[in-house]
């Protein structure tokens, strides 16, 4: 049911933990099945560029697994080509997902938002494409450790 590539970054999740002071922070909820995502980002403001990412997870496997190769293929990159990474391109450089776990790629994709929402905010930028996440949840959350 699961590719090997998922069951592999299920079971070795990439970048697993928190960034401090990290420069932007996205926090959203999964509306179908109450998961919860968060994401770090740590970008470098003179060239925009994602130096690390991490994210920290209250979610099912394939939420593991999808936040784990989004965090990979976000780091390195500038803010306007992470935005390229959306969760159909997650997807596809795990090898699919059964149809009923598509909602769950939908977590990595959003909180990375956030967290550059969150970034823009604090530097008054605008990024081009990003809007407002609409299922940021609120940071009084304390149960949502990975
Ligand atoms: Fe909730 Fe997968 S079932 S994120």
């Amino acid at each position: 049911m699961y590719s090997e590539k998922v069951m592999d970054h299920f079971q070795n999740p990439r970048n697993v933990g928190e960034i401090e002071n990290a420069s932007g922070v996205g926090t959203v909820g999964n509306a179908k099945c109450g998961d919860i995502m968060r994401i770090y980002l740590d970008i470098d403001e003179e060239s925009h560029v994602i130096r690390d990412c991490k994210f920290k997870t209250f979610g099912c496997g394939a939420a593991v697994a999808t936040s784990s190769m989004a965090t990979e293929l976000v780091k390195g990159k500038t803010i306007e080509e992470a935005m390229q990474v959306t969760n159909k391109a997650v997807m596809e450089a795990l090898d699919g997902l059964p149809a009923v776990k598509v909602h769950c790629s939908l977590l990595a994709e959003e909180a990375i938002h956030a967290a550059l929402w969150d970034y823009a905010q604090k530097h008054e930028i605008r990024i081009e494409g990003l809007d407002q996440p609409k299922s940021d949840i609120s940071e009084h959350d304390e149960d949502e450790e990975y």
